[in-house]
């Protein structure tokens, strides 16, 4: 060959070799991109500023009808009924185009990430770290390198309080959280200031269900060392102010962490306008699949926490006795993360996008003000969180009078209708307002005002069916002695010399108890409770003290299991008439329709169960739960 074409020939590969290298930088790794680009590091992300667009406040141009036809979820009949799904705030659904992603990436690209030097492996790589540059951009983060992809909030908040509370947190120092706290941002704190002596301290809620804003110099003083709080409160629908929060934290040198579980999918976040240290959100919240979330941590704070999990991914090198570690993201990211969960996680993001957040946002809280307002007509029924034309997100949780929570839950599920009822993670905050639950109906974009007027309508009709108490759909004879029972209860009241006591919850719906029982060596002397709960719940215990006092232990440990076999049959059998012995008991036999409530109906007897056991071995006090019972 001709020497001087051979050169020529080496040079334009060179040439076109760099081209297509300068082209793949600029343009950045897409999902299925197999560039063979296996890290996007120090990417720098564009300023991204929020328009409020008059088109997107004017939502007449979004066709959300023809948006809802992307969930095949929706469409399907739940108990005869077309489902309405108001669970927004606990998951949100799934569009098809998340699903295809997940299908797509296991059927085409599915490998490990960062390891491999084949193709499937550098196409898995791009996508997953493509995802990171997608909600890096969702975030305004000011770089890729600032998104650690973790489980969801709750570890993105246990990341924190692990990596920097470890390392930073000091006998004395103080962390700042609010009243309305999920749990998930209460009790990583907790155990890190049982470990350190920090101290923890809440700023309080005021009467609006607001954070009361004026006490925050009180609370925000030097020692607070970080102000960790939740944008949008998972019980209250209040929307915090984020941003002004963090300014005040600034001010006296507090890290910040938000909790943006319930905003990230709801309206448009900015880390660098929010001036926040820390965002924690969860994918599952945001159409994105579950077990996959993300932390946002700014660049220079990322840096100086050491790592958490220890494994491979995260290591630069490892010794026998020593290792040296990446520097963040991947510092933070041990093991084999959730490629699938994160890669649709980004086309979760996308789908969001292309709908525009102003308007989900316009469209959550519409919703929200009008279910607030035709709630409100519900005689008896009282609204939590901000007064109408407040700051509230899409989530609206109610409490009914003479209705338990879970009652409510159980209505409207027989109707069709997806509700929340219980504590919502957040018991303390339920303490503070005097209840131990409430029902919580919590939006989308999905969502339609028409759904809205099906719920008051199965309110309304439940609330008038029996004037005293809430009725569940169980039977006339149900509501009559579950009517009696549920407001008269009998044997309410303690039992102090000599007695055995148990307390015993029902942590999913927040039905408590305590029973007490005075047992001779062969018979139930006597027996009384105390407690609050659902209409179940609250029944049950009190039959139950009416069927057991004066029996011998072995026939009252019989009537239990009869008890419990009648209320935990299968749901496909009918109740009928019953074991004569059960008496009226036998009226909770329909609770075999509704297996989530079983355990309310067993609580008093897995208390009385325990009882009996303390008495035998010598104790006197106890506690039951029925979270490892299956009823
Ligand atoms: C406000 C808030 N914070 C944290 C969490 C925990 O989210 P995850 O369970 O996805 O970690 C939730 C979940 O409901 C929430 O509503």
């Amino acid at each position: 060959m001709n020497p001087i074409l051979d050169q020529l020939l080496v040079g334009a590969l060179i040439l076109a070799a760099l081209a297509y290298f300068i082209f793949r930088k600029k343009k950045g790794c897409g999902a299925g991109c197999d560039c063979g680009v296996t890290k996007i590091k120090g990417l720098a992300l564009q300023p991204f500023r929020w328009k409020l667009k008059q088109d997107a406040m004017n939502q007449s141009h979004i066709s959300w009808d023809r948006i809802r036809a992307d969930f095949p979820i929706l469409d399907q009949q739940v108990h005869g009924q077309p489902l309405i799904y108001f669970d927004n705030a606990a998951t949100s659904q799934k569009p098809r185009a998340v699903l295809d992603a997940l299908r797509h990436y296991y059927e085409h690209d599915n490998s490990n990430v960062h390891r491999g030097m084949h193709a499937l492996s550098m196409r898995a790589t791009d996508a997953y770290e493509a995802a990171r540059v997608k909600l890096a951009r969702y975030l305004n983060a000011a770089s890729a390198e600032e998104i650690v992809f973790t489980r969801g909030t709750t570890e993105s908040i246990n990341l924190v309080a692990q990596t920097w509370g470890t390392k930073f947190l000091r006998e004395g120092d103080v962390i700042l959280l609010t009243e309305m706290e999920h749990h998930s941002n209460l009790v990583p704190w907790q155990l890190l200031a049982e470990r350190t002596g920090a101290t923890l301290r809440f700023l309080p809620i005021n009467d609006r269900h607001e954070l009361a804003l004026d006490r925050l110099d009180e609370f925000l003083t030097s020692q607070v060392k970080l102000f960790s709080f939740v944008h949008i409160s998972n019980s209250l629908g209040t929307i915090n102010p984020v941003a002004e929060l963090c300014a005040a934290a600034r001010k006296v040198g507090a890290l910040t962490l938000v909790d943006a579980a319930q905003s990230a999918g709801h309206l448009p976040l900015d880390v660098q306008a929010i001036g926040c240290d820390f965002l924690a959100l969860s994918g599952h919240k945001m159409c994105g699949p579950t077990g996959i979330g993300a932390l946002y941590g700014k660049k220079t704070v990322l840096e100086s926490l050491p790592p958490w999990h220890g494994g491979g991914e995260m290591i630069v090198s490892v010794g026998y006795e020593k290792s040296t570690y990446k520097q963040p993201p991947y510092r933070f990211e041990a093991g084999t993360p959730n490629i699938a969960g994160a890669i649709a996680l980004g086309v979760a993001v996308d789908y969001i996008e292309a709908i525009g957040r102003e308007a989900i946002f316009e469209h959550d809280c519409q919703l929200a003000q009008y279910a607030q307002k035709r709630l409100g007509e519900i005689p008896g029924l009282r609204v939590l969180g901000p007064p109408l034309g407040g700051a509230r997100g899409g989530v609206v949780s109610f409490v009914m009078e003479h209705a338990h929570a879970h009652d409510v839950v159980t209505l409207a599920d027989q109707a069709g209708i997806a509700l929340r009822g219980g504590h919502h993670c957040t018991q303390p905050l339920m303490h503070k307002l005097g209840l131990e639950s409430s029902a919580r109906a919590s939006f989308y974009f999905y969502n339609t005002q028409a759904e809205v007027d099906r719920l008051i309508a199965v309110l309304a009709e439940g609330q008038s069916r029996a004037s005293a108490s809430f009725s569940l759909p169980l039977g006339e004879l149900y509501e009559t002695v579950v009517t009696d029972h549920a407001t008269r209860p009998r044997n309410f009241g303690k039992l102090e010399e000599g007695a055995v006591h148990v307390h015993g919850d029902n942590p999913s719906c927040g039905d408590t108890l305590d029973l007490h029982v005075q047992l001779s060596p062969e018979k139930v002397e006597n027996i009384k409770f105390t407690g609050s709960g659902c209409t179940i719940c609250m029944t049950s215990a009190s039959l139950m003290t009416l069927k057991l006092k004066g029996k011998n232990r072995a026939e009252a440990r019989r009537l239990m299991h009869l008890f419990h076999d009648q209320v935990a049959a299968s749901p496909d059998t009918e109740a009928g008439r019953g074991p004569r012995e059960l008496g009226d008991l036998n009226v909770l036999g329909g609770v075999r329709k509704f297996p989530q409530r079983v355990k309310c109906a067993m609580l008093a007897w897995r208390a009385f169960e325990q009882a009996l056991n303390e008495a035998d071995a010598g104790v006197t006090e106890g506690s039951i739960s029925t979270e490892d019972a299956e009823g």
